[in-house]
């Protein structure tokens, strides 16, 4: 494991999710078969890049590890898997909400030098008071949701403060909200990202890899479904043909990468009443910021809000500083400090070079519903690994 990978995955060596009394640490008690299988339902939902799922789990008496299935990883966005990462913080953040309302204390241990295993969980009888206020039907009802949002219906101030609050609650997170001229110029820059990621080769080789035209998704159960893309019949058609790289390539010489950022996420964010940054001041632990990422995420959920996270920022700037802009042209790297300097410019608490972006998400309300994405089985999952790989 590299120097970064092993800053990227650092943390405490113990967590809890415990607020409330300190817990002195117990005897182990066994977890029943039924709170496991709920606490894995709730574990399995969490928000991951591209819809990759790159979970395994191994049950121990007192609860279960949480591993990586190197055959799901590698996608050039996924950087050192620091953007897994953050999608393992959101699986930590379901299951703790989850054992709450089960009456469960969750203890977690990160294994930060080691390269598949996680994280290990046990769980025992919560005393005192358990954090949060939220209910576990929001872990369900959480999604992605790329649909065009009512631009006209603005968030509450109520509802904006509670977001916010979920996030300065923790030290060293800051929530910048976009509205009016800062929201337009972070639109813009987010644009330019994109037409950046539609012009690069591995990134565009990985979203075909994820893409599933047709009923593959309900096959496979994973990926990116055609339907959850909120594209319509026509663009989907156009994506489907734009598969070869070599085609796309010369196409985006007369413009297509712009135009599909246009598209992907001009649009989209223009639809929106507001844009958040969630950022961190100074370097982060991914694994944390993916708890803090979802905490905000179940919160709009329970708000009634629909979100939609742009995560080529934040790992684009993480390639930039953490393996010294590998992969992207001269030219890339120069846009990319362009737009961090420009992003900078907007967000007061945001300082280039030192502080992370952790997510920027566009918030509004959908007028229809949002096509949900699959799961794989939990039975999929649930691996006994051999005892060397301990
Ligand atoms: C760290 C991270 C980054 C993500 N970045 C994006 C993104 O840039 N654009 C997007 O539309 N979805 C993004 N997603 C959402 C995933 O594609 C989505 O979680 C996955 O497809 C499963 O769908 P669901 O969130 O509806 O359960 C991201 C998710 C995670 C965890």
């Amino acid at each position: 494991m590299s120097e970064h990978d092993a800053q990227a995955w650092a943390s405490r060596p113990v967590a809890s999710a415990q607020s409330g009394p300190e817990l002195v640490a117990q005897p182990s008690t066994t977890l029943s078969e039924a709170s496991r299988e709920v606490l894995l339902n709730a574990a399995i939902m969490a928000p991951t890049p591209d819809n990759s799922q790159p979970w395994i789990f191994k049950l121990i008496e007192e609860g279960f590890e949480l591993w990586l299935d190197p055959q799901r990883l590698g996608m050039f966005f996924d950087i050192s898997n620091l953007c897994t990462a953050m999608a393992a913080g959101a699986l930590i953040e379901n299951i703790t909400v989850q054992a709450a309302a089960l009456g469960l204390a969750t203890h977690y241990v990160l294994h930060p030098g080691h390269a598949e295993k996680i994280a290990s969980f046990r769980f025992e009888p919560a005393v005192g008071t358990q954090w949060g206020s939220l209910g576990p039907s929001c872990i369900y009802r959480r999604c992605t949701d790329r649909e065009l949002y009512d631009r006209s219906r603005a968030l509450s101030d109520d509802a904006v403060a509670r977001l916010r609050a979920c996030i300065t609650a923790q030290d060293a997170y800051g929530c910048q909200i976009y509205t009016g001229a800062a929201c337009r110029r972070a639109i813009g820059l987010m644009t330019t990202i994109d037409a950046l990621r539609f012009s690069h080769e591995r990134v565009h080789k990985d979203f075909y890899r994820q893409l599933r035209f047709g009923e593959a998704a309900a096959n496979t159960r994973d990926g990116l479904a055609e339907r959850t893309l909120g594209l319509g019949r026509l663009l989907t058609a156009a994506l489907r043909l734009m598969r070869p790289w070599w085609l796309s390539r010369a196409l985006n010489v007369l413009g297509l990468n712009v135009l599909s950022a246009l598209r992907a996420t001009w649009l989209p964010c223009r639809s929106a009443p507001c844009l958040v940054a969630l950022t961190h001041h100074g370097p982060c632990d991914y694994v944390e910021a993916g708890r803090v990422m979802q905490r905000f995420w179940l919160h709009a959920t329970e708000l009634g809000i629909s979100a939609q996270p742009f995560g080529a920022l934040t790992f684009f700037l993480a390639r930039l500083h953490l393996a010294a802009g590998e992969g992207f042209s001269a030219c890339q790297v120069a846009a990319l400090h362009r737009v961090e300097a420009g992003f900078a410019e907007i967000t007061p608490e945001f300082k280039s070079g030192r502080d992370q972006i952790i997510m920027i998400f566009r918030l509004g309300y959908a007028p229809k519903a949002p096509a949900r994405s699959y799961r794989r089985p939990l039975a999929d999952f649930v691996a006994t690994l051999p005892e060397e790989a301990r």
